[in-house]
């Protein structure tokens, strides 16, 4: 058994890398020359609504195309909670849907998900794997322009934030893995976890920004560290003829 009853796991976008997915930080945060601060915003969507909704096209249709899958590292944190008596919750700032798809149950987007769409006219959150035009519907009320993507841009507040708090507070295992660690609140959530007497793990390709505040760390790619580090958390698990 491992040595430890509550479990919080962080994820980035490091850890979709190998299934295709560009991390956030890749060809310098631009994205058709736009820093990604500039289309990931609410003032961005008031001014450019086409803009920023093409840049979630783009993401939702290759995300839903076929051509992108789990990879070892989300079935290995599948795995690990299927089989994990204690507590286990899996934060992601992730708005793929890499965690559900490779079984993950107890999983957080705080992010948002790319696979939803909000209507700002009533609220309600729809699923949606096409693209959201200007003038889609909402199948609640009835409206016709008022759908954005269910994302959370820079200065909205992220989603689940009181059950990721009551889940730090009360963790004896924090494991970070691929996030650059320079986007609040998840790059303070080491420390958190830290005050509540956890060990913080981190495992990334490289030194994030907040490596020093961990007490282990361990570097290489995703599908070859996540599998590894759960494999020697949990040997009787057994993640190789599971996964
Ligand atoms: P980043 O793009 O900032 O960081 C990705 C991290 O993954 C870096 O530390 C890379 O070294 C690491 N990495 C790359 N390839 C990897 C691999 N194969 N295996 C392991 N690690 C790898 O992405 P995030 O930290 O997730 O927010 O970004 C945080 C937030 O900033 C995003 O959720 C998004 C963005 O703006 C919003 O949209 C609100």
């Amino acid at each position: 058994m491992p040595d430890f009853q509550s479990v919080v796991v962080l994820t980035g976008a490091g850890i979709s890398a190998e299934s295709g997915l560009k991390t956030f930080r890749d060809n310098d945060g631009l994205w058709e020359g736009h820093p990604v601060e500039q289309v990931a915003t609410p003032e961005a969507f008031a001014t450019n609504p086409q803009m920023v909704q093409k840049f979630y096209n783009a993401r939702r249709k290759q995300l839903c195309g076929g051509e992108v899958h789990p990879n070892t590292a989300h079935t290995a944190l599948a795995v690990f909670e299927s089989a994990f008596v204690g507590d286990f919750i899996l934060v992601t700032q992730n708005v793929d849907n890499l965690h559900q798809r490779a079984g993950s149950q107890n999983v957080l987007p705080m992010h948002g998900e790319l696979t939803k769409a909000r209507c700002l006219a009533c609220d309600a959150i729809l699923e949606w794997l096409q693209d959201i035009e200007i003038n889609s519907v909402c199948s609640q009320c009835g409206k016709g322009d008022s759908l954005r993507p269910h994302i959370v841009w820079f200065g909205e507040i992220p989603l689940y934030m009181d059950e990721i708090e009551r889940a730090l507070a009360q963790c004896d295992l924090f494991v970070s893995i691929g996030t650059s660690g320079v986007v609040y609140p998840a790059a303070g959530f080491q420390q958190l976890a830290k005050y509540a007497g956890a060990k913080t793990v981190e495992l990334n390709l490289e030194p994030g920004n907040t490596a020093s505040q961990f007490d282990e760390v361990i570097y290489g790619h995703a599908t070859q560290v996540v599998p590894d580090f759960f494999q020697r958390l949990a040997p009787e698990y057994n993640f190789l003829t599971e996964a």
